[in-house]
């Protein structure tokens, strides 16, 4: 690590203010915000600037129709945005908006510079123009059928039934999708940004391909290869950079009735919004962006690649001084959730804010996506069973239970001292040095592998408690000082996973500083150990288990299950098909391919109460492609809704009437399409998941009687 401290000027992409966030808003603030605490925690200057993306067509249509203005409809979006970001912890230094005064004047300044490098012209186009509303139609505003496959309703820039693209003048029949009328073709002037400027197209080649002012490239090997194709020769086309009114937007200098197109002020938001902190905080703005040692840091997902690593640094370089180009942009893949894509509509979009509404620790989450994420251009899954075992698991079973194990040894016993000579373990010796790698690991946003590493060492914290059996030397008085050794070693590792988790659990790490009595965790606190002189205060519970049915289903209702009926759909009902490749995980010597499960009492055996019971309705699940619901006769006066993953297997005309065994003490489940009050049993092999068999009672069973 440098010791030379930086200044640092991060942002994160500014969401459209058309709506409240969703996760992967949430997804691409929490890895900006944990390589912000780690520079924090490392001693350097970080100003970590957002805002909200006003301007725009969509946004001015979307007010129009809610009667208000579309200041007022921002206003609104931007009212709901501190409940998410204090929620999870994300600790921005200012939010702005694009729509302000900072953003007007920087745009138009900007803009001005550019022309006086020669890089605006003028050009007459061509556009749909909707007489009836009075003003000209964005591709999206347009309907037709499409121009290739016929299909009816498709916008004006591509059609979602056979993928074409087009422009909107090709599409048969077009309507304006404002006001249902022919629109009309009608020619207006617009400004343009020449990108294919040979001086443009040089600037970029060698920006591609540079390096930040920390000597890293500064853009990732997957996004240098994008941008090397669209600056590979012919191929980098100019950009319109105007609209005509109504608009919202901000008016192009000496240019009545015209301004910037949406995507021209919306990354100089990112100054705006820094100038806007630095004036509440006495900084000189001009002076911040020119200091040497600054360097600005953007964080984006995938899909803005072209105008953060193009048209934005272009802007910058020709704007110049005291304007200065990126000295990254990092870019990060989409969250989805049981691998697709996240759609309200499909039920798989998961809300942050019912997340939070659910208890759901903010900080599980935190720790989740740091598990998942790296500086890869990947996308980060969400699914119930990862969470579930990483939470539980990892953040609970292997770090938070060590303080747990070790702190009440040391509070009442020994006053809530340590042992000093205890700090020269080689356990702790071995955490210890782990620091540098992990300091470098959240650098570079590689933060499954800091994570990973973090709980490699709570292993071994782990496994020196139960080597030495803390809670045998406490049976023995003679024994105290090993006792007080043990739970110190303990203890001071956890403080050092503390430490190293930080920037992914803020608020977990200042509650331990607070129990722990060790002043604020930076990273050069790693040599200086717990002391004898600052005895550790009472232990107080750090952190829960996530509940799988009353928080994890209830988040994320079932769509597709994980397990069996993921697996791609079999003829019905399935002859056993003839096993492919063994899956993973799957034990060939074991029978049905699977290793038995460990060694369960017959008291374990009689928590679950398994019935017989007869399915006396059958139907399809509207939306379901997995789905069965079933009504359950157990002879308990009233029939159970059951809702189960074998569409795939078996008609419901054949299941009516029919016998099945049904655990009928599982807690009731919420699903998307109601509520699940038990399971029936099925059985399948591990290594073909295409064959699934209903259970059935011999002949003679009748509903209601339990199995035992
Ligand atoms: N307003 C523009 C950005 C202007 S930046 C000068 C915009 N807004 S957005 O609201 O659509 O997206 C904001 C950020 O969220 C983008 O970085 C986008 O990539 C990111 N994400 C949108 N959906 C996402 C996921 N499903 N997963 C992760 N990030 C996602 O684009
Ligand atoms: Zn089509």
């Amino acid at each position: 690590m440098t010791t030379k401290k930086r200044n640092l000027f991060v942002t994160t992409a500014l969401p459209y203010a058309n709506g409240a966030f969703h996760m992967g808003h949430i997804m691409e603030y929490i890895q900006a915000d944990i390589w912000v605490r780690h520079e924090r925690m490392c001693g350097n200057a970080v100003h970590f600037v957002g805002a909200d993306d006003a301007h725009g067509a969509p946004i001015m249509i979307a007010a129009q129709k809610k009667g208000i203005t579309p200041q007022q409809f921002v206003a609104e979006i931007a009212a709901g945005r501190k409940e998410y970001l204090d929620g999870f912890h994300i600790e921005f230094d200012h939010w702005h908006c694009t729509d302000s005064p900072e953003n007007t004047e920087l745009s138009q300044d900007i803009y001005k510079r550019l022309k006086a490098a020669g890089l605006i012209y003028t050009k007459e186009i061509e556009q749909f123009y909707d007489t009836a509303k009075g003003m000209f139609l964005a591709d999206r505003f347009i309907k037709g059928t499409c121009p290739k496959c016929g299909a009816e309703d498709q916008y004006g820039d591509s059609c979602e039934k056979c993928g074409a693209v087009y422009s909107p003048t090709e599409l048969i029949d077009p309507k304006s999708a404002l006001s249902g009328t022919t629109p009309v073709m009608k020619t207006s002037t617009h400004y343009f940004f020449k990108l294919s400027d040979p001086k443009a197209v040089q600037f970029l080649k060698e920006w591609t391909v540079g390096n930040g002012a920390d000597g890293l490239p500064r853009v990732q090997s997957e996004v240098l290869a994008k941008d090397e194709e669209w600056l590979a020769e012919g191929n980098l086309n100019d950009w319109d950079i105007s609209r005509d009114a109504p608009y919202f937007g901000i008016e192009i200098p000496d240019a009545p009735g015209k301004y910037f197109y949406v995507w021209l002020d919306a990354p100089i938001g990112y100054l705006a919004s820094f100038k806007g902190y630095c004036a509440k905080k006495g900084l000189d703005f001009e002076a911040e962006l020119t200091r040497e040692d600054t360097e600005q840091i953007h964080f984006i997902g995938k899909d803005i690649i072209y105008f953060h690593t193009l048209f934005w640094p272009a802007m910058l370089h020709f704007a110049g001084k005291p304007f200065r180009v990126p000295d990254h942009v990092n870019v990060h893949g989409f969250m989805t959730v049981n691998g697709a894509k996240m759609s309200k509509s499909r039920g798989t979009g998961i809300s942050p804010l019912d997340y939070l509404k659910l208890g759901m620790n903010a900080e599980w989450l935190r720790y989740y996506l740091a598990a998942k994420l790296n500086s890869c251009v990947e996308d980060v899954d969400f699914t119930k069973t990862a969470f579930e075992a990483r939470v539980n698991s990892d953040l609970i079973g292997k770090y938070v239970n060590i303080a747990s194990r070790a702190a009440g040894f040391i509070f009442k016993r020994f006053e809530g001292r340590v042992s000093d000579e205890a700090m020269k373990d080689a356990v702790i010796e071995t955490l210890r040095e782990a620091a540098p790698e992990i300091q470098d690991a959240y650098e570079k946003r590689e933060y499954a592998r800091a994570v990973r590493r973090i709980m490699e060492l709570a292993d071994v914290v782990n496994e020196f408690v139960d080597r030495e059996k803390p809670w045998e030397l406490a049976k023995d008085a003679a024994r105290a000082a090993d006792l007080q050794r043990v739970a110190s070693v303990a203890l001071e590792g956890f403080r050092l996973l503390t430490l190293y988790l930080k920037p992914v659990l803020p608020a977990t790490a200042k509650r331990v500083e607070a129990f722990l009595n060790c002043g604020e965790l930076m990273w050069d606190s790693v040599a200086t150990p717990l002391s004898s002189a600052n005895p550790i205060n009472k232990y107080e519970h750090l952190m829960g288990r996530v509940d799988r049915v009353k928080q994890l289903d209830a988040l994320l209702p079932e769509v597709a299950p994980e397990a069996p009926a993921s697996q791609p759909k079999a003829e019905k009902p399935a002859k056993p098909a003839k096993a492919a490749a063994p899956a993973k995980n799957v034990d060939p010597d074991a029978p049905g391919g699977q290793k038995i499960a460990d060694v369960c009492t017959i008291d374990d055996f009689v928590k679950v109460d398994l019935r017989v019971a007869r399915i006396v309705k059958c139907e399809e699940v509207e939306g379901s492609d997995k789905l069965l619901r079933l009504e359950l006769d157990l002879a308990e006066g009233r029939t159970r809704q059951v809702f189960s993953g074998i569409k795939a297997w078996y008609k419901p005309e054949d299941l009516v009437g029919r016998l099945v065994v049904m655990i009928a003490n599982l807690a009731p489940r919420k699903m998307r399409f109601g509520v699940s009050e038990g399971m029936v049993l099925a059985a399948s092999n591990a290594a073909d998941k295409n064959a699934v068999y209903l259970i059935e009672p011999f002949e003679g069973a009748q509903p209601g009687m339990r199995l035992s």
